[in-house]
């Protein structure tokens, strides 16, 4: 049972796609996302941990589930030795080796590691109410959600969402909640991976003088230029990867009126967060050094949420360097590079490349039309 705890707070801690790998013993990048998670377990003393998705190479769970089940338990040694449960989602990657039931065992084999699968079809979906201090009451609830794959066809949209069925279930079930307690409402907040596309109502369309400073959307939104709109807070590093189709999330939420906020993974990069029609929507990069990061610009989110002001919450990001971490894994760039620094050496190799290809095409058309005739001799 989640309880707020003395002080009447519930703390969060969440750590994105830490894409932990096979080789973690020997790997200083693992040793890097291991002082990030001791650190902050340590400063903000959480009630909960959430690991965000594609969190540990389920190619290892497919082949040697008790490996896997080990690596785990190392990844997450900051928390589960100081007794602070771990919520686990399911990340797009966590459904690559196609082992879904044998990563649920493996977590549960773990005392302090939350996963269920309590959605539709058997889907990772659960929800966990947090209770008043004495037990009695439940005054929030947090919900876990499966966002899936791929989709079927990727002409239509390359990564999948949560799908009408699963929406049904959390419909059905938030109803439940609401009766049980005498008709009122929970405060709710949602935890998945892949972001809803309405992640966009918190970008506007870039100015050609802001292009160093934006992003590429993504799907079919990539021949516009992103940036944050205004009321958006936090660094945009790419366009969100959220679904091409949208199947109603969102609408789902504003209809059941109770939905506060909704953190996702999924994106590496982006930590930008902000209010679409009402709603808290936080995009969470990285907190590991494995797949594509930002070095030490790797961060944790801390979502705090008070007993005494239901449907109320604090949340912050804090980075790698902020906790005063020094990097091993990480090159003397990597070490310093600032947001606009970074978007600016983005943006200046997307230039020279987009330079490079129309030179090239440009003597292309030279040397096959006039170009190429007049340096014919007979
Ligand atoms: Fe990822
Ligand atoms: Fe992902």
């Amino acid at each position: 049972m989640l309880k707020f705890n003395e002080n009447g707070k519930f703390g969060m801690l969440l750590f994105g796609d830490l894409h932990e790998k096979e080789d973690y013993l020997t790997s200083p990048k693992f040793r890097d996302m291991q002082k990030l998670m001791k650190a902050a377990v340590d400063e903000y003393k959480p009630d909960l941990c959430v690991l965000l998705g594609d969190n540990f190479d389920t190619g290892l769970c497919k082949r040697d589930p008790a490996l896997y089940e080990q690596g785990l338990r190392d990844m997450l040694k900051p928390a589960l030795e100081k007794n602070i449960p771990v919520a686990f989602i399911m990340g797009n990657h966590e459904h690559d080796a196609d082992c879904d039931k044998e990563i649920i065992e493996a977590c549960n084999r773990i005392e302090g590691i939350i996963i269920r699968p309590d959605g539709a079809g058997g889907k990772a979906d659960f929800y966990e109410p947090v209770y008043s201090r004495d037990g009695k009451k439940p005054l929030a609830c947090l919900w876990f959600l499966d966002s899936n794959n791929l989709y079927e066809d990727r002409n239509l949209s390359h990564y999948d969402y949560v799908h009408t069925d699963q929406l049904e279930w959390f419909k059905k079930e938030n109803g439940r909640i609401t009766e049980e307690n005498g008709g009122i409402p929970l405060p709710s907040y949602i935890f998945q991976h892949i972001p809803v596309p309405e992640e966009y109502e918190l970008l506007r369309k870039a100015k050609i003088w802001e292009y160093p400073v934006s992003v590429k959307g993504y799907g079919t939104r990539s021949n516009v230029r992103y940036v944050g709109a205004k009321g958006t807070v936090g660094y945009v590093g790419e366009g969100p990867c959220a679904p091409d189709i949208n199947n109603g999330q969102f609408d789902v939420w504003q209809k059941a009126g109770n939905v506060k906020a909704a953190f996702f993974g999924h994106d590496h990069l982006n930590d930008f967060s902000g209010y679409a029609r009402g709603i808290f929507l936080a995009q969470h990069k990285t907190a590991g050094f494995r797949a594509y990061t930002d070095g030490c610009r790797s961060c944790v989110r801390y979502v705090e949420l008070d007993e005494n002001a239901p449907g109320d919450f604090y949340q912050e990001l804090k980075r790698f360097k902020e906790f005063g971490l020094r990097s091993e894994s990480l090159g003397p760039i990597f070490r310093t590079i600032t947001d606009r620094q970074s978007m600016a050496l983005h943006f200046c190799a997307q230039a020279l490349g987009a330079a490079a290809a129309l030179t090239a095409a440009a003597y292309t058309v030279y040397y096959l039309t006039a170009g190429g005739k007049t340096n014919v001799k007979k």
